[in-house]
Order: C-alpha cells, then structure tokens, then sequence
C-alpha cells in the first residue's frame, strides 16, 4: 500500500476504500445515522397472513387505537398512482386494494412516534379473507395454470434436430437451483422530510436512485423535479436494493407530505426477508447431444423461474439466465426458452449476477454430465467446447465473441494451481475407499457487460473545482461497498494530476446527476468512470486555454504535472493556477456525460450485440466430505480472474473473493425454504446459512490476470469486476459432485440440485451407494 498518499497517476494503482477506515470505526454514516429533525415519525409495514386471497374486510381499529400511533396509509391514501412497478408494467401497487398475492404481502403502513410502537401497532389489524388457491414454485404454478409475469425470451441458432440427429450420445436431465437472500449487512431504509410546496426529500440505501425519485413522484403525484433521492452509501445492495427500495420511500414519502412531518421506516431483519424479494430459483430442463469427443452438437434448455408474484426485473433476469446459458462454450446448434413464472411469492429480483449465474451453472452441469458419460476429465471436455476460432465464436444471440481469453486464464490457473497432479492424487486416495472423500473441479466463466435494456447504457457527472483548487466530485452512481467512488475519484486524480486526497466524494443525489441508471450490471466504474472524464477534459481543455493564452504559448507546451502546472517554462503549483483561473474568470465546473458505444439488442429477433466486451475468470476448488453426514469444507481455491487492466488491483481482489465466496455460498448453504402455507420460513440469519468467516477456503490464492487489457476503449482500458467472479462459486459445486461420484467409481454423474447443503450431498451419496 505504499501508493496510498503519493501523490497523482493514483489510477491502476493499489488504494484502499476511501470509507474503509470509517466502516470499521463506525463513523461512516448510514441512512439511519443521519440525525433526525424534531417530530420525526416511524412507519412499519403490516402484512398479509395468506398466501393468495381477496381481502373481504380489514379493520384497522386496534391499530388506530395503539398507543403512539399517529396515521394509517391504505391503499386509498395514495395520493398518486398507486403503482411501483419498476418497468412500467402497472403489476405492482404500493398496497393492493383486494388482491393479495403473497404470505407477508404489505396490505398497509402504520405511522407512530416510536418504531416500537409502530411495529406493535401493525399486528393488531383484523384483517377477513376469502382465501384462493395458491402456488408457490414454478412447476407448481405452471400446472395450475397460472401465466408468466412477462413474454419469454426464445434464443436459437442452427437447428437443434439437425445436431441432435448426428450426435453419437445424448443427455437430458433437470436441474433445480435454489434462490438466495440478499443478506446485505445494512437491511432496507427510506427516511423522508417534507419541504415546502410539493418538495420531499428521501434519504434511502438505493442502488438506483432516479428510479426512486421517479416512483416518489408518481405515487405522490407530483413532478419528478419535486423530489430529491440521496443516497450516501449503502451497507451492501448486491442487486437487493435495484427496485426493492421504492416501496419504503413511497411509504415515506406518502406519510411525510401527508402529516408534514420526517418519516422514517426501516422492517426487521425477518420483514426485509419476507417482503423483498430475492435471487429467481430455476427449474432448467437441458438435453445436450455430444459427439464420442466431447464436442457438444446440441442444445436444448427450458429455464423455468420463480418471478413470483409481479414482473419487477423478470423479464430481463430470465433474458440473462438465457444469455449466459453458453457461458464459455459454442453450441454449433441451439435453442433456449425462457418461462417467467408467476408464483404466490414475493417478487424476485436482480441479485449479483442477474439469472447470469442461473444459466452458466446449466453450461457446467453438461460438461460435467458429458465427462461422466465419457469417462473423462471434465476440465478436457471444457477445453474442447471453448468458444474458438471464426466459425466456433458465435453466441446462442448472434453476438460473435472477439475477445475471448478464457483458454489463457485456464491454462494459467491449471498450471498454478497444479490441477492434473491433484486431481490424479485425490483420485488415487479416494480408490482406498475411506469414508471422507474429496474432489476437484476447474471451471471458467465468460460474463456479458452491459445492461441489455441499452437505454441504461449511459451515465452523467459533475465536477467542480474551487477557486482553492479543492475539487468536487459527483456522479450516477451508488457506493455499496464495492468502491466505486474510490475507482471514480483515481480516475478524476489522474486527469487533473492531483492528489487523490484532493477530491471530495460526495453522496449521489438526484439533485445533482439526473435520470441515472440503477448502479447494476457491474457497470458502475465503466460509466461513471468514463462520464466524470469527460466532465474533467471539459475543464482541464478551458484550463490549457486559459494558461496558452495568458502566457501566450501553444496548448501543447501546456502541461498538468502532479499538484502543478506547466506552462511553457513556468511551474506553478495546481492551488495557486486554479486561483489565477478563477480571477480570470475561466469557468471551473462541468457535468460530463457518456454512453457505451456498438451495443444494440433487438429481443423478438433474439439478435444483436448486447454486451460491449466480456470479462473472464476460472477457479479451481478443492473440497472433502464426509460420506457419513454429508459435511463438507473447501480445502483450497485458486482464481484467475480478469478485470483487464485493473483500475485498482486491490479493490478487484476484494470483489474477487467477496464474490466467489457469495457465489460459493448460493451453491451450498443457503437455502430458501416456504411451507405448504406459502410462508418462507428462513426468514433470519438463525435458519438461513450464508458463509463463515470458517467457512472460507482453508487455502485461497486469487490473482489478477495482470497481462489482460480490454480490448475495446473503457475507462483505462479496465473491465468490469461486480458480478463475474460470483460464478466462480460453481467450481465448488462441481469439486462437491466429484466427490459425491466417488462412492460410484465415478460412473455416473450425481443428481445434484444447489444449494448443495450437507443434507443434499449426503442425499446424493446414499443414492449412488444404493445405485439408484
Ligand atoms: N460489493 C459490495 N461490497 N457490496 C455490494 O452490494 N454488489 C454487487 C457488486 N459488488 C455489491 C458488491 C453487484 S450485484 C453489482 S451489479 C456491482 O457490485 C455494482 O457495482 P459496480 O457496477 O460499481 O461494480
Ligand atoms: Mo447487480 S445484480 O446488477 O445489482
């Protein structure tokens, strides 16, 4: 870390989070740190007991009548458009009116002094339904005929029968892989102040800021210019907190202008699970055609999904889950389908990765499947089915693939991790026949950056500087915890040749940056990095016009040195040139804007170029288990991944792991549960199993693959980080299958659905053992 305060060229450079100090000391502030204003209120959500169901009556009495409680909301009481769905379907109201859809649907908000006593409150409603019947998973729902949220997506190329009909051996299977919980540290928060006129102000953790202010606007009735959105940090969204937040600043917002008074509302950790939704289940039904060589002629997958009860971001998370269903591999003759599913479920929503990892896990799943028909190494059959040369580079959506690594960074990441010979070593050890068996597993990941909804391919900043040569930075997007606003303000360091220390990070606000996307689809740096450039050429290109002209040299002999400036033979320091400037009246702020450039998608056709590069990685796990119970722990993982050339090498290691652990986690332990009610009942921390600290690989070796640089212009030529390495995960999965399909000399390829839980694994062994 010795680059942490030197000065200037501070981009591609190690630097830690500009909050980290603050994270661990407590001083960062969170929505719920902000210090209320006399008279504030709290709200809390009250929720439905059924699953499907028509509201006969709901008396509200009992609520009213608590102790503390100022206000109910109802449906009724929306002043607006009772609406927040985030793609403009209408399927979404704040409160329904009649319909209730889901077990802990909000039907109403109370509105009390004290967030204990509305809490209480909301328990009390008498609330008389005649109940419907429901359906809680995909199959289920299908069979009883319920529709799909939105129109599915079809992807093909060639013709499958065609393939299929030359292909010497055959697999069709189905696979179930579970949902997740976003479990962000920092749970949902919105905190609303009203002003004057139609003025609000939402203080929220939001990953998408404009949408909130938008959805503030239309449920209260008002312009958007009446609302601002600010968002300081969040403590962790991880696609949580890409829509799920509009309802809590609705009811917010809605209470504050109502009674005039701030209205803050944050659920419990048990109602932030149960009412906000999570990572889409899949139930995928693959049938791939192979050759004697491995080499896939075919394919053929239905990927049906838990939307749940509304469209919220189905349609383009089940489009995603389809357009990562190659991962790394060409399929020379292909057909996918999407099945959007409604379910009496909460609504599922975009979660790292967006039904990517859903679709790559499939890809996987056949390698290995074909490995176990042929009695290979599955990492040889990986290698043979890589996307390749002209002819071998075309995606199931017509996108050719033109920067493809992923041969390097696997024969990297075979050779560093050692892979043959441990491979040859645990299959010799488990051949003695012991009860903890172990097994390894190599897999790569391809990853599309770009949102595909094109529009949300732009990006806005704005940069001041002050007459004291202090510099103000602002721009789209939303700090999570991933650094963005460190990767933002090197970015800005660099152009100027300034201190890092120099730049002020400030919170986005709606005020500031208007009609932004939703910081998502790992394309946070990518945009703003590139929009607060240009907003620094603007003001640097009057700054080397006012310096050529005042001392009557060429621009060229202009030059930005760190904390100075040269002009000509003259070096001045940046504080005392940025003053001069200002005297001169050079005008010293600039909003910047950009947008990606060649992406374009065309859905009916299934035809485009939706992503503008790829990124790359491998990971190689090493697992045991206990053939016994089913327990397992992860011995070692090396990675490779690639972030072309890294705006911040550290900060890329930290979402490498941090990812491939969440990744690791959805895979394995944990697991969504709803009873026959339709009631999820893991629904805290105490029934829902993320990763330990323990549960880390006991070895763990992650590299930047240091020689990539993206081919196309992002910013510094860096690639995206967010979002790929969370499939790493699956290597874990796979190692688990070996190890599972040791009890069978590794005949037969395990049916394994994820999460793969001790229970799952042991499931599985005792099937094998029974040769069933
Ligand atoms: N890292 C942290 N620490 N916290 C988060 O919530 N979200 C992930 C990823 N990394 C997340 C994170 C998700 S889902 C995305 S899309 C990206 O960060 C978004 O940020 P970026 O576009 O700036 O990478
Ligand atoms: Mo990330 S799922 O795109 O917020």
């Amino acid at each position: 870390m010795k680059d942490m305060h030197t000065i200037s060229g501070a981009v591609s450079k190690d630097r830690i989070h500009d909050s980290a100090t603050k994270h661990v000391t407590g001083q960062a502030e969170y929505t719920d740190d902000i210090a209320e204003p006399w008279g504030t209120l709290h709200a809390y959500l009250g929720v439905s007991s059924v699953a499907h169901g028509r509201i006969r009556t709901m008396d509200l009495s009992a609520v009213r009548a608590a102790p503390g409680v100022v206000d109910v909301l109802t449906a009724e009481d929306i002043p607006g458009v009772n609406d927040i769905s985030p793609t403009g379907r209408h399927d979404e109201p704040v409160f329904p009116t009649k319909l209730v859809e889901y077990h802990g649907q909000p039907l109403f908000a109370v509105i009390a002094e004290s967030r204990d006593a509305a809490r209480r409150a909301a328990e009390l409603a008498e609330i008389d339904y005649v109940v419907l019947p429901h359906a809680i998973d995909a199959p289920a729902a299908e069979a009883a005929g319920m529709p799909m949220v939105t129109d599915p997506l079809t992807l093909q190329r060639g013709d499958v029968a065609t393939g299929q009909a030359g292909a010497a051996h055959r697999v069709q299977a189905r696979m179930v892989v579970g949902g997740q919980d976003h479990m962000y540290l920092e749970g949902h928060i919105a905190f609303a102040i009203p002003g004057e006129d139609d003025d609000v102000i939402v203080h929220c953790s939001t990953q998408h800021p404009s949408e909130a202010q938008h959805m503030v606007a239309h449920v209260l009735g008002v312009p958007s210019n009446a609302v601002t959105v600010n968002v300081r940090r969040m403590g962790g969204g991880f696609g949580g907190k890409e829509s799920q937040m509009n309802i809590f600043c609705a009811v917010a917002a809605v209470a504050a202008k109502r009674l005039n008074r701030p209205v803050k509302i944050r659920p419990d950790r048990d109602q932030d699970m149960t009412a906000t939704g999570k990572r889409h289940d899949f139930v995928i039904d693959y049938d791939v055609a192979f050759d004697d060589d491995g080499c896939i002629q075919a394919v053929e997958g239905t990927f049906a999904a838990r939307c749940g009860y509304s469209s919220d971001l189905s349609g383009p998370v089940t489009d995603r889950a389809l357009f990562h269903a190659d991962n790394a591999y060409f399929y020379p003759h292909v057909r996918l389908v999407s099945r959007p599913q409604k379910t009496n479920t909460v609504s599922n929503t975009a979660f790292r990765g967006f039904g990517g990892p859903q679709g790559v896990i499939v890809a996987e799943r056949m390698m290995e499947e074909i490995a176990y028909t042929l009695g290979k190494d599955p990492l040889d059959v990986r290698k043979a089915n890589f996307y390749g040369e002209a002819g071998r580079d075309l995606t199931p959506y017509h996108q050719q693939v033109e920067d493809n690594v992923i041969g390097r960074v696997v024969d990297e990441l075979e050779a560093s991790a050692d892979y043959r010979a441990r491979r040859a070593e645990i299959i010799a050890e488990n051949a003695k026949g012991g009860i903890m068996r172990r097994g390894i597993a190599l897999t790569p990941v391809k990853f599309g950056i770009s949102f595909t909804a094109t529009w949300y391919n732009q990006a806005g900043a704005l940069i001041h500087v002050y007459n004291d040569g202090s510099i103000h930075l602002n721009h789209g997007g939303t700090e999570m915890g991933q650094g963005l606003n460190t990767k933002v303000a090197q970015v800005v360091a660099d152009a100027f040749q300034v201190d890092f220390e120099r730049i002020k990070i400030t919170k986005t606000t709606t005020e500031k940056v208007p009609n932004t996307s939703a910081t998502a689809a790992s394309s946070g740096s990518d945009l703003n990095g590139m929009a607060a450039l240009d907003a620094a050429r603007q003001i640097k290109e009057r700054l080397v016009a006012f310096a050529a002209e005042s001392r009557k040299v060429a621009p060229e002999q202009v030059e930005f040195l760190p904390n100075a400036v040269k002009i000509g033979e003259e070096v001045l320091a940046f504080d005392t040139f940025i003053r001069q400037a200002y005297m001169a009246r050079v005008h010293l702020s600039a909003a910047g804007f950009y947008k990606t450039p060649k992406i374009h998608w065309d859905r009916a056709a299934g035809k485009g170029r939706p992503f503008y590069y790829y990124a790359y990685g491998a990971a190689c796990s090493e697992v045991s288990i206990d053939t016994l119970t089913g327990e397992y722990r992860v011995e070692r993982t090396d990675i490779l991944h690639d972030v072309g050339r890294s705006l911040n090498p550290i900060l890329d290691k930290g979402q490498v792991e941090g990812a491939f652990i969440q990744g690791m986690g959805w895979l394995t332990t944990e697991e969504l549960w709803w009873d026959d009610a339709g009631r999820l009942r893991t629904h805290a921390p105490s029934t829902y199993k993320i990763p330990l600290a323990s549960d880390r690989p006991r070895v763990f070796n992650v590299d930047l693959a240091d020689w990539s640089e993206n081919r196309e212009m992002t910013i510094k030529r860096s690639k995206a980080v967010g979002e790929p390495p969370f499939m790493l995960g699956i290597s874990v999965f796979e190692a688990l299958s070996m190890a599972v399909a040791s009890v069978a000399d590794y005949k037969v390829c395990p049916r394994l659905d994820a999460p793969a839980t001790p229970e799952r694994v042991l499931m599985a062994v005792d099937r094998l053992k029974a040769g069933v």
